[in-house]
């Protein structure tokens, strides 16, 4: 085998590591355009009971339509429940409403929502969320991005695993964590009394943004005025997004419990959650005798017209995903991607990035050092704290490949590029 070193009397040493570090979330790319003028083409409507035991009827497409538990104009949907009629409580299946899950899944994206007004009053529970194949949940894992009941007005965020095996910090948020372990379902209560409910309607609503990559898991809402720019030119960058909502990231990997997500839009009623905390919120009245469960139950068959803001008045929904290529103008520009010829040898000059799972990550930044080859050496030592760095050793400098650790798709990645004209074989 050759011995390779770096000759003193040549020209200098020339040794280029680039460590490129990708921003997350750069590079997406839209591929769901929920606009009012095909949305409800875009959903399929669940008619079974409601597993969550609510006091209400979901009803099919025709009905829905026919009834005007949906519409749409040409910039805005909405989404309602019937607001007519009184119903039996123990008779009838409950209030007629809708549930909306979205044909296509997605496994990892970005997921923008903007809307003027969601539902809200005594005895209901909305809620835009995603899920997994209902049938085995939470096998899949389940995502509520805005989730509430009864006269709530700070928004709760929660994400539901089948097993114990994925706990969150709650650190990186503004939201109050409430809930670590992913199997009971990990929760965050917002701070915001905008962010849900009466008081989100009162500033016409805004903007919910949910990220899932294989780190993290994220929620973000921006009232009107505070709307990232990335989000409104149509090219989101959660790197812009500041502080979310609710971080869910810890011991968790993230591609183990959540995949194949549809998205959902609900109104149900009273039910697991708003009949059982239907006495927490005062202005919801019980009925003598009855406690908080059959109380929902007893006010929402009985009166139509306290519906009238039990409704979703949206103006759009975007699913964005991540398909960047994975190699970065700068390293392209920068580094010839053929072999650079070196003492009778070959060295190349190699960019790659986000190796793992098959996904591309973004780069839209590039550092570069010029060193000596022991600093680069030991450079490749430190950045393979978070990369397994697979080359062959100097002694054989036929080339070398960089892998990214897996479960670290989106964070960073390194590209190492070797050029000299300086190697010789000794
Ligand atoms: C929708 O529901 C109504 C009321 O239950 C029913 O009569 C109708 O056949 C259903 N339509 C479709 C297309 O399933
Ligand atoms: C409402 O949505 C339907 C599709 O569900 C579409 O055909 C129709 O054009 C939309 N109406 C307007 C005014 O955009
Ligand atoms: C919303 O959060 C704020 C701040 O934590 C809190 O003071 C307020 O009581 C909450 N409101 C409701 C309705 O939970």
């Amino acid at each position: 085998m050759p011995q390779y070193r770096f000759s003193p009397v040549r020209a200098a040493p020339l040794i280029l590591l680039a460590t490129l570090l990708s921003r997350v979330s750069a590079d997406y790319v839209l591929v769901d355009d929920y606009e009012p003028s095909n949305f409800f083409d875009k959903f399929d409507f669940f008619t079974a009971n409601d597993p969550t035991q609510g006091y209400v009827d979901y009803v099919n497409q025709t009905s829905a339509q026919e009834d005007g538990l949906i519409g749409n104009t040409s910039d805005r949907v909405y989404i309602g429940v019937d607001t007519k009629n009184t119903y039996n409580v123990y008779s009838d299946r409950g209030r007629p409403s809708v549930r909306l899950q979205s044909t296509q899944s997605y496994t990892h994206g970005l997921f923008i929502l903007d809307l003027n007004h969601m539902p809200y009053g005594c005895g209901t529970w909305p809620a835009w969320w995603t899920v997994g194949d209902i049938n085995t949940w939470p096998a899949d894992g389940e995502i509520d991005i805005i989730e509430g009941v009864n006269a709530n007005q700070n928004n709760t965020n929660k994400i539901y695993t089948a097993n114990k095996g994925c706990s969150i910090t709650g650190r990186g948020q503004s939201a109050i964590a409430d809930a670590f372990d992913c199997s009971q379902g990990c929760g965050s209560q917002s701070t915001n009394p905008y962010s849900y409910g009466a008081g989100f309607g009162m500033i016409s609503g805004g903007v919910y943004a949910m990220e899932w990559t294989s780190d993290y898991i994220r929620v973000w809402f921006f009232d009107r005025s505070n709307i990232p720019r990335s989000i409104s030119a149509g090219q989101p960058d959660s790197s812009d997004f500041g502080m979310p909502m609710s971080n869910f990231q810890g011991a968790c990997d993230i591609d183990r419990y959540f995949r194949n997500h549809k998205i959902v839009f609900d109104i149900t009623f009273c039910g697991t959650w708003a009949g059982q905390a239907f006495n927490a919120s005062p202005s919801c009245p019980l009925t003598p005798g009855h406690d908080a469960w059959d109380s929902c139950k007893f006010y929402v068959a009985g009166n139509p017209s306290a519906f009238q803001n039990a409704y979703w008045d949206i103006n759009w929904m975007r699913v964005y995903q991540n398909t960047g290529g994975s190699s970065s103008a700068a390293a392209s520009s920068s580094y010839p991607s053929t072999p650079i010829s070196v003492a009778g040898s070959s060295f190349f000059g190699s960019s790659s990035g986000d190796l793992a799972l098959g996904q591309s990550s973004p780069t839209t930044s590039a550092l570069f050092f010029q060193t000596s080859a022991s600093f680069f050496a030991s450079s490749l030592a430190a950045t393979s704290s978070s990369f397994v760095v697979v080359h062959s050793s100097f002694a054989v400098p036929s080339s070398f490949s960089v892998v990214q650790t897996p479960g670290k798709p989106y964070n960073s990645f390194t590209a190492v590029a070797l050029f000299s004209d300086t190697l010789q074989a000794r």
